[in-house]
């Protein structure tokens, strides 16, 4: 079968792959759509042997699991893959995937898994947020979106950071108030019960700041690529911000095997109309390299799509 391999040139290749073989308790999916994320891409840059990308999927199951298990053949589904995904075929992990209904496309399914959970996730970590007000660094990504409309449906006030004006466009109409630069916030009083910060570099700093002293400051990420910069005598005097607390959305401690039931509520969410995943840019899977180079180069907003049909 072909697949998209790393070229460990920091990019990727559609190369012929052996075909899989399923356990008796696997399903195997041909993959219509995968989506991309910058995690991804930064194991692209050095890629482990044996690996292949590919966490996040939508299409149709074509062999159903030989112990009963799973899902029929003719099923459409959305699937959370440890990897490998970016293939025409790709085993169905047993918790990790949910059914499609018919109203909702493959193109928008494989933009859900791993963004969709993680704001999910992030979500449930800040606890009830109405009336409260958020703040989301990298907002114009694929988290940011999700994570914008899942609080403001919630009744959160959110502020979302975006490099620029139009990057902000779609969550303003999700209700946020968008800025494009942290320092317009640093020039007033403003303090947030919960910022969600996924930049690194000098902007966890910055961030905690802005954060109430009895808030929450909950860091998920570092996309600049630089580790975060704490300087000890900032917080000796003065106003101290929320302590941080490192996020992952599936930490190895922990079993993934609320990975479906988070992906079917995500689904049951989309299929009725409380969230619409942002993909910016739909591409046959043949332009995964430039995709990807779009990713790191900050040219998309929300998600990328690959097709193989
Ligand atoms: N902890 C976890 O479990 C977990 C799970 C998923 C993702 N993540 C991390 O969370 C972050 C967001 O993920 P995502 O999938 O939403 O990524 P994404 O779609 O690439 O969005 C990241 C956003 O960050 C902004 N950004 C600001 N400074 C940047 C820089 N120096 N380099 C690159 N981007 C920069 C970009 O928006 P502007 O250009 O508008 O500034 C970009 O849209 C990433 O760091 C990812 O690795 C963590």
């Amino acid at each position: 079968m072909r697949a998209i391999t790393p070229d460990n040139n920091r990019s990727v290749q559609l190369t012929d792959v052996p075909d899989i073989e399923a356990r008796l308790d696997q399903a195997v999916v041909a993959i219509e759509a995968f989506a991309p994320n910058r995690g991804e891409t930064f194991l692209l840059d050095s890629p482990a042997a044996n690996w292949r990308p590919g966490k996040d999927v939508a299409g149709t199951v074509v062999e159903a699991a030989l112990d009963g298990s799973g899902p029929d053949v003719g099923t459409r589904v959305v699937a959370h893959l440890p990897q490998a995904g970016w293939a025409e075929r790709a085993l169905l992990p047993q918790h990790g995937w949910a059914a499609l209904p018919p109203g909702i496309a493959t193109t928008t399914a494989a933009a859900l898994p791993l963004a969709g959970l993680t704001a999910l996730r992030l979500l449930r970590l800040a606890g009830p947020v109405v009336g409260r007000s958020l703040l989301i660094t990298g907002a114009s990504g694929g988290v940011g979106h999700y994570l914008t409309e899942m609080a403001t449906s919630a009744g959160a006030d959110v502020t979302a950071i975006t490099r620029t004006h139009d990057r902000g466009a779609r969550l303003r109409e999700l209700g946020a108030r968008t800025m494009s630069d942290l320092a317009l916030l640093e020039a007033t009083q403003a303090r947030f019960d919960v910022a969600f910060e996924s930049i690194g570099g000098d902007t966890l700093s910055r961030v905690r700041h802005l954060t109430s002293r009895f808030g929450r400051l909950i860091w998920f990420g570092q996309a600049g690529r630089e580790p975060m910069r704490l300087d000890f005598f900032d917080w000796v005097d003065g106003d101290v911000g929320a302590p941080i607390e490192q996020f992952h959305y599936a930490p190895p401690s922990r079993t993934r095997d609320t990975d479906g039931s988070d992906l079917q509520a995500l689904v049951t969410l989309v299929n009725s109309g409380r969230l619409h995943p942002e993909v910016d840019r739909i591409e046959p899977w043949t332009m995964t390299g430039e995709v990807i180079d779009a990713l790191r180069d900050r040219r998309i907003r929300g998600k990328a799509v690959l097709t193989l049909t």
